[in-house]
């Protein structure tokens, strides 16, 4: 993982896959025209309307609007970061990945496939231990808590015998340090981390095995023992219990985040599936983000006494910046005394689902938590309110949901406040993609620039077109300078290439969202569209500009030398 991939590895690996035959490896294609057509994979749809393009090696859906290349492709299918995609995709491509190499050449090389492979094997050896004589006493504790053996074995439960070298005697040393398996003694010495409790393997989610879980069987100290934080496990970042439920489910409606193992393993065997637990950590963004990238709803469950309620706060707190716009988040109290484990077991899946479906909205709860003890009759109360919750409404993303919190806390406070952040949202490019355009400008600067992204080659004719630069509206102008810009500099080989440039960049979501919008081919074809569109945005501006010098003129005031020349000539815009 160390190393950066270089650029040039990207161009290469994207010209050598055929997008075509990576998606038909996940979702059987039908050719239909020029391109290929399946039920798209990304939304739940009866008939056809994805459609993959061989000559763009882009990807594009008349239904929900998604789009990209081979590595959008496997980000969003198989829910991979950036790197992770690149390094399926040079797998499926049979080339190696290079890596530039880092400023720190002396850094030790740390084999992480070989960390995950020890815990894999530590994670069998556990489970064969908990079948075997010595996990007597731990397979009792699993009965005396109604655990199943099926449930036990899907989650791979297993037991960590009650000895100093168990690990130590069977597996490589070095590698059971780096995996956190052992602890090392002050002298050198070094034992097993786990003795005598019942383990709960932690994968993260691609199912890879990560750390531990370890309870005890009595009720001796500490109840739970973690792996320490390693070079594949973070607890801050990962959660119990997703790849089990991703197993299940590739695409849950909700997850649901609880605080423990044991609420897991009992929520599934009861059948509450989506249902994932932090590390005896507080939630935090990076988890929300991780879930986020599963599902569309999160329902945060805690205990309903203080330490809970606290807690819930604390994670709303921290899942405010992810918040972006059709993301949701829910939360959800329990009664006093009562865990997930125990309260599914007394109500039932069915009782538990309802209560699932009437957790509070956070937008609910975020005001009621702060109003709690606040009395907005009064001036002070409200001014307190102000004070509370404005900071951290400023931490949403722009977008609507932020726009809604901010009205609401209006609404509650009688105030008209700034919400600093919101006129300074960068300038939207003309509609995106979706719904009409508004003036015959956008819709037209739109089309040239869908048809830019799509056939690269055609920004030959744009070239040389000051005008383009200088009298569209300004964050068209910008999308089409650096597009263009791109396009001279790099002359890729088709969209998929040229839109990878822009990946993390400000425009990549506009283009991306562009391309779909001449995604059939043009009926006159590309050239003459392309043209055509060209013509008519410079007479549009042309009239624009002619009607502004005489409305000046109309209204008594003088034209410059160079207005006036400009209107003698009938416009300087020449196409
Ligand atoms: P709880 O104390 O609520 O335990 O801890 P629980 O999940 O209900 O466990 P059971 O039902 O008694 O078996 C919740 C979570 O906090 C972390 C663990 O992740 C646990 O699942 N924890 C708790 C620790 O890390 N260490 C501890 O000593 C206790
Ligand atoms: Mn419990």
């Amino acid at each position: 993982m160390s190393g950066k991939i270089p650029r040039q590895f990207i161009d290469d690996l994207l010209l050598r896959v055929d997008l075509v035959d990576l998606i038909d490896s996940h979702v059987p294609l039908k050719k239909s025209g020029a391109n290929y057509t399946a039920r798209c994979p990304f939304h739940n749809e009866k008939s056809p309307s994805f459609s993959v393009s061989r000559e763009r090696q882009l990807y594009h859906c008349f239904g929900c609007g998604a789009s990209g290349d081979a590595i959008s492709f496997l980000m969003t299918f198989n829910h991979l970061e950036f790197v992770e995609a690149v390094e399926d995709l040079a797998m499926f491509a049979g080339m190696p990945l290079p890596r530039e190499e880092t400023f720190t050449p002396a850094a030790p090389k740390l084999d992480l496939s070989r960390g995950y492979q020890v815990l894999e094997a530590v994670a069998s050896f556990y489970l064969e231990q908990l079948k075997g004589p010595e996990g007597q006493a731990a397979r009792a504790y699993l009965l005396r808590r109604g655990v199943s053996e099926q449930i036990a074995g899907e989650f791979m439960l297993g037991y960590a015998p009650n000895r100093w070298e168990a690990l130590l005697s069977r597996f490589e040393r070095q590698a059971l340090i780096d995996a956190g398996m052992l602890v090392v003694r002050e002298d050198g010495k070094a034992y097993d981390r786990f003795r005598g409790r019942l383990m709960f393997p932690i994968r993260d989610k691609r199912s890879r095995v990560i750390g531990f879980g370890g309870r005890v069987l009595d009720d001796s100290q500490p109840k739970y023992l973690n792996s320490p934080e390693t070079a594949v496990f973070s607890k801050g970042r990962e959660v119990y219990g997703l790849a089990e439920l991703l197993q299940r489910q590739a695409r849950p409606p909700y997850i649901l985040v609880v605080e423990g193992y044991m609420d897991v393993i009992a929520l599934t065997q009861y059948g509450v599936t989506s249902a994932v637990a932090t590390l005896g950590t507080a939630t935090s963004k990076a988890h929300v983000d991780l879930l986020f990238r599963f599902t569309q709803e999160l329902v945060l469950c805690f205990d309903g006494d203080r330490a809970g309620r606290q807690a819930a706060w604390r994670a709303v707190e921290a899942a405010l910046p992810a918040l972006r716009d059709g993301r949701r988040i829910r939360v959800m109290l329990l009664p006093q005394g009562q865990d997930p484990d125990s309260w599914v077991r007394e109500l039932g899946a069915q009782a538990f689902e309802q209560q699932i479906a009437q957790a509070m909205l956070l937008s609910d709860y975020f005001f009621q938590y702060l109003s709690a003890d606040l009395s907005l009759h009064g001036v002070e109360g409200r001014a307190s309110l102000l004070a509370l919750a404005k900071p951290q409404l400023e931490k949403i993303p722009v977008g609507f949901f932020r726009d809604l919190m901010f009205g609401r806390l209006r609404e509650l406070t009688g105030k008209r406040l700034a919400d600093k952040q919101s006129p300074a949202r960068p300038p939207r490019m003309p509609q995106g993609a979706r719904g009409g355009g508004k003036s015959p400008e956008s819709n037209l600067l739109r089309k040239i620039l869908s048809l830019l992204v799509l056939y690269p080659r055609l920004a030959k004719h744009a070239v040389n077109q000051d005008w383009l630069l200088t009298d569209i509206e300004p964050a068209g102008a910008a999308v089409l300078q650096s597009l263009l810009a791109m396009i001279a500099q790099r002359q890729p080989e088709n969209s998929a290439v040229l839109l990878e440039y822009f990946r993390d960049t400000p425009h990549y979501n506009t283009l991306a969202a562009l391309a779909n919008l001449s995604w059939d081919a043009p009926a006159g074809g590309e050239e003459g569209e392309f043209r055509g569109a060209l013509t008519q945005l410079a007479r549009l501006l042309r009239e624009r500009r002619m009607a502004d010098l005489i409305e000046k003129v109309r209204s008594g005031m003088k034209l410059t030398p160079e207005e006036l020349a400009e209107f003698r000539a009938g416009g300087k815009l020449g196409a």
